[in-house]
């Protein structure tokens, strides 16, 4: 298990960016616009280089680069596209030749500190890494790589061993993009920077946690990269339980640059392995005929799940997790469920019993805060629901895409903002009985809340609610 204590200091601002995959379609969706965003606010102060096996020119590159900015939404200023432009160069080559690793030496000069950004299928990581280290290039680089990292407890811990011979833990930066969010790293500062907050945020006064990641589309054109992944592994083993992580962990304390990850590991490592009967897969009706999934295909395209934290803070609480595709909303919320108080002893029927506070904290897409309370009707006679909602765009502005925040956290050395090997390999323990018993696969009709099936996992706590949409604000 990696710990602050066998790492070295590798926070140091990186001097070149190099990006393998670079004509991929995740440059195109993600990477280009996100470095087109931070050249804009001038944020960008290093050389980049894009490595792939497609013969481009430098114009080529532009050519792809301008549409790709575009698609993202942006209407681009030349100045900016020059400049980001100008930092760009071109090394073609095969993952698997030597001279590919020197050709990108050659175009990195000077650089000590490089980031290389592994935008590839994770079969080549290991390649890729290899051929870097056998080059020289690894002493003070950093390796950034996207998910999924391993499928299962067994290849993640292959995968580790695999990359660790060539780099060390404080080398490797694993992408999980829910930590780009600044909505997901401010339920930490939300809990810890507000006094009425974490005296009750625990056993004593919650009853439990609801997390609900849902989308309102399906799977669409990613048919053959979904089916041999399903929800759990998608989203589940990372976003959401990343998302839990922050939710759950005791204040991180001290300078060190792995304290979050250092408390983050304190909760996954609390968590006994869930159970298979406290889990329930669905599958939107129509699944089957997305091209790419196979024929009777059983993979979940929802998924529901109980989990607990043994420890003082949360012992006896049950967290639930809900993801999935093809849902009424797009929308993910944390939804802290209190206790319900006692009954009211001064006051007349109808206000004998209070409903529990909640609080909820929306994540996306719209990030925001609600508080309910319970408050007299306008006529005095009853007990009515009120909510506090907080809109953060409208109150503190628009934050940068996940993906700028990571570029640049990775370049500053913070790794904060990646997942740790800990982290990786608990995540996956916690989930395995899951992927080992998957259970029946119940249908459920598209634009619905998922099976029937889920409402049983909150027995003898709070239903599931409809999570906060914001066609509801
Ligand atoms: C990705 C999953 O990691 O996250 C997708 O592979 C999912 O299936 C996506 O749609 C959701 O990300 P976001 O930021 O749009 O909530």
């Amino acid at each position: 298990m990696a710990n602050s204590a066998d790492q070295g200091s590798n926070s140091e601002e990186a001097d070149a960016l190099v990006i393998f995959g670079i004509t991929g379609d995740l440059a195109k969706v993600m990477t280009f616009g996100s470095l087109y965003r931070l050249e804009a606010r001038g944020l960008l102060n290093v050389p980049i280089v894009g490595v792939a096996f497609d013969s481009w020119t430098q114009e080529d590159l532009a050519a792809h680069a301008r549409p790709a900015i575009e698609g993202t939404g942006v209407t681009i200023d030349d100045a900016v596209f020059q400049r980001l432009m100008a930092r760009f160069s071109y090394v073609q080559g095969d993952f698997t030749a030597p001279e590919t690793y020197q050709r990108v030496a050659a175009s990195l000069g000077d650089a000590k500190l490089p980031v290389f950004y592994l935008e590839i299928p994770p079969s080549l990581f290991g390649t890729v890494v290899k051929g870097l280290s056998e080059a020289g290039l690894t002493k003070g680089a950093r390796v950034l790589v996207e998910k999924p990292f391993g499928h299962d407890l067994a290849s993640a811990e292959a995968l580790n061993r695999d990359l660790h011979q060539y780099i060390r833990e404080d080398q490797l930066f694993r992408i999980d993009h829910f930590l780009g969010k600044l909505s997901v790293r401010d339920i930490m500062v939300l809990r810890f920077a507000n006094q009425m907050l974490e005296p009750i945020w625990n056993r004593k006064y919650i009853s439990s946690v609801q997390i609900t990641m849902a989308e309102n589309f399906g799977v669409a054109d990613r048919g053959s990269f979904y089916d041999p992944v399903g929800t759990l592994r998608d989203v589940v083993q990372n976003h959401l339980l990343q998302v839990l992580s922050y939710v759950a962990m005791e204040p991180p304390a001290g300078s060190d640059v792995d304290v979050i990850n250092d408390r983050k590991g304190d909760v996954f490592s609390s968590m006994p392995a869930a159970k298979p009967e406290n889990y329930v897969r669905g599958q939107y009706e129509g699944y089957l005929d997305v091209a790419g999934v196979a024929k009777g295909s059983t993979t979940e395209t929802y998924c529901a799940l109980k989990v607990y934290i043994d420890n003082w803070r949360w012992s006896g609480v049950p967290f639930l997790l809900r993801s999935g595709k093809s849902l009424p909303e797009k929308v993910t919320e944390v939804r802290i469920i209190f206790q319900e108080p006692p009954r009211l002893g001064f006051a007349r029927e109808g206000f004998t019993s209070p409903k529990a506070n909640q609080f909820v904290m929306r994540i996306d897409p719209d990030p925001a805060a609600r508080i309910s309370l319970q408050a007299m009707d306008a006529q005095g006679r009853k007990l009515d629901t009120i909510t506090l909602d907080m809109d953060f765009q409208k109150e503190i502005g628009e934050a940068p895409t996940p993906y700028e925040t990571l570029l640049l956290a990775a370049m500053a050395g913070d790794r904060n903002n990646f997942a740790r090997q800990d982290a990786v390999e608990e995540t996956w323990r916690v989930v395995q009985p899951l992927l080992d018993n998957p259970g029946p696969v119940y249908p459920y009709a598209e634009g619905s809340w998922g099976p029937g099936e889920a409402d049983q996992l909150a027995d003898g706590t709070d239903p599931w609610h409809l999570p906060w949409a914001p066609s509801e604000s």
